[in-house]
C-alpha cells in the first residue's frame, strides 16, 4: 500500500469514528487546514519532476476529495442525530391536559362580549363588525345626523386631520351604530345582528373613559314593532343577569336614527360596596343605571341604505358593554378596566378555558 493509500485509510477510519461535530472539525483541520497533512502533501507537488507530478498529482487531489466528502458525510450523519435528540427532548404531547394553573385570564369586557354573543346567537343573531376608524357619513350623516345637527357636538368626536380619498372626514367611531349602515348596505334583509366593539369619545371620569365598548343590535324585517324590541331586550337582560326579577325602565328618548326612541335603565341597589341588579328602583332608595339606547330604526336611515322603508322596518339598540360588566360583576370604577393592573385582572378576570354557554352557565 502506497503512502497515500495508508493516509486515506487512516483518515477515513478516523472520520467514521468521530463522535461529534467538534471531532469532525478537528480532523478537518488536521488534514486540510493550513498545516494539515494533505495540505503538506499538496505542497510537495511543486518540488517534483513533471513525470512524478503526473502520477502523484491526481493521487493527492483524489485523496483530498475523498477526505472532504467523508468529512461532509460524517457531519450530516452527526447533525441529523443531534436534531433527533433535540426533537425528542423538546417534544410536546398535544394530548396532555392543558396547564392546570393557567396564568392569563379573560378580561371582563371580553367575557361579557362572549356572553352577549352566546345569548343573542340563541335568538338568531349573527355577529357583525366594522372598523374603528370610520368615515363621517357612516358615523353620522347616514344615521340622520347631518353636519349641523347638535347631536354631533354631544359625541365629543376625535377627528383625524385628513379626509379620505372621497373627501370624507375620518374619525374614531363614537358608537357602534355605523355597523348598522354597513350591514344594511351589504346584506339583504331580513337582518338580525349584534355588533360588539370599541368606540371613542373625548370624555374621562369615573364612569367615562375615552375608549369604551358597545354592542349594537339591529333587526330589519317586515312588520317589526316596539313589542319585538321590548321582548328582545327583556329576554336578553334576564339571560345576561341570570335572574328573572330584572327591573327595566323604558323612558321616551331621542336619537336621530331611531323614531320613536327609548332609553332603557336597569334598577340596582348597593350591597356591601357592590352593585346588585334587580332592586326595585327608586321606591326603596335604589338607583337606576342607564344601560342602553334603543328605538325603531328611522325611515330615513333605512332609505339612506337603499332599502324601502315602506317594506322594511326594524329596531336597533346600543348597550355599554363596560357598564354591563360593572353591574353584573360589581366593579365601581370604569377606569380600572383599562389600567392593566394584574391584581385587578386576576381578581375580576375569567378562566381562559371556561366558555360561556346558555346550558353550561353564562358566567361559568
Ligand atoms: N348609538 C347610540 C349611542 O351611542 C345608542 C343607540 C343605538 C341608540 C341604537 C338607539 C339605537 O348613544
Amino acid at each position: 500500500m502506497s503512502d497515500i493509500e495508508a493516509i486515506r485509510a487512516q483518515l477515513l477510519g478516523d472520520i467514521e469514528a468521530a463522535a461529534d461535530a467538534g471531532a469532525v472539525e478537528a480532523l478537518r483541520v488536521a488534514a486540510l487546514g493550513k498545516a494539515g497533512s494533505i495540505t503538506g502533501l499538496l505542497k510537495t507537488l511543486g518540488g517534483m519532476s513533471p513525470e512524478e507530478r503526473q502520477v502523484q498529482g491526481p493521487a493527492i487531489h483524489g485523496l483530498r476529495e475523498s477526505v472532504t466528502a467523508a468529512l461532509a458525510a460524517r457531519k450530516d450523519v452527526l447533525d441529523a442525530a443531534a436534531l433527533d435528540v433535540r426533537l425528542a427532548a423538546e417534544a410536546i404531547d398535544m394530548t396532555l391536559p392543558a396547564d392546570a394553573a393557567p396564568r392569563g385570564s379573560v378580561h371582563p369586557v371580553s367575557q361579557v362580549m362572549d356572553e352577549l354573543a352566546e345569548i343573542f346567537a340563541d335568538m338568531g343573531f349573527a355577529v357583525a363588525t366594522g372598523p374603528e376608524i370610520e368615515d363621517d357619513w357612516r358615523n353620522f350623516t347616514a344615521l340622520n345626523i347631518p353636519e349641523t345637527h347638535p347631536a354631533r357636538a354631544m359625541h365629543d368626536t376625535f377627528y383625524f386631520p385628513d379626509a379620505n380619498a372621497e373627501g370624507q372626514k375620518m374619525l374614531l367611531r363614537t358608537h357602534t351604530s355605523p355597523v348598522q349602515i354597513r350591514t344594511m348596505m351589504s346584506q339583504e334583509p331580513p337582518i338580525r345582528i349584534i355588533a360588539p366593539g370599541r368606540v371613542y369619545r373625548s370624555d374621562s371620569d369615573a364612569t367615562h373613559t375615552p375608549m369604551f365598548h358597545q354592542v349594537e343590535g339591529l333587526v330589519i324585517d317586515r312588520g317589526i314593532h316596539m313589542g319585538h324590541l321590548k321582548w328582545t331586550l327583556e329576554t336578553f337582560l334576564k339571560a345576561y343577569f341570570e335572574r328573572d326579577d330584572i327591573v327595566l325602565r323604558l323612558r321616551p328618548s331621542y336619537f336621530p336614527f331611531t323614531e320613536p326612541s327609548a332609553e332603557v335603565d336597569v334598577g340596582y341597589k348597593q350591597e356591601k360596596g357592590r352593585r346588585i341588579v334587580g332592586g326595585n328602583g327608586d321606591d326603596e332608595g335604589h338607583a337606576w343605571m342607564e344601560l342602553l339606547g334603543s328605538g325603531m330604526v328611522n325611515r330615513r336611515v333605512i332609505a339612506n341604505c337603499g332599502l324601502d322603508p315602506d317594506e322594511w322596518q326594524g329596531f336597533a339598540f346600543g348597550v355599554g358593554v363596560d357598564r354591563l360588566a360593572m353591574l353584573k360583576y360589581g366593579m365601581d370604577d370604569l377606569r380600572a378596566f383599562f389600567d392593566g393592573d394584574l391584581r385587578w385582572l386576576s381578581h375580576y378576570g375569567f378562566g381562559a378555558l371556561s366558555v360561556p354557554t346558555l346550558s353550561g352557565g353564562i358566567s361559568a
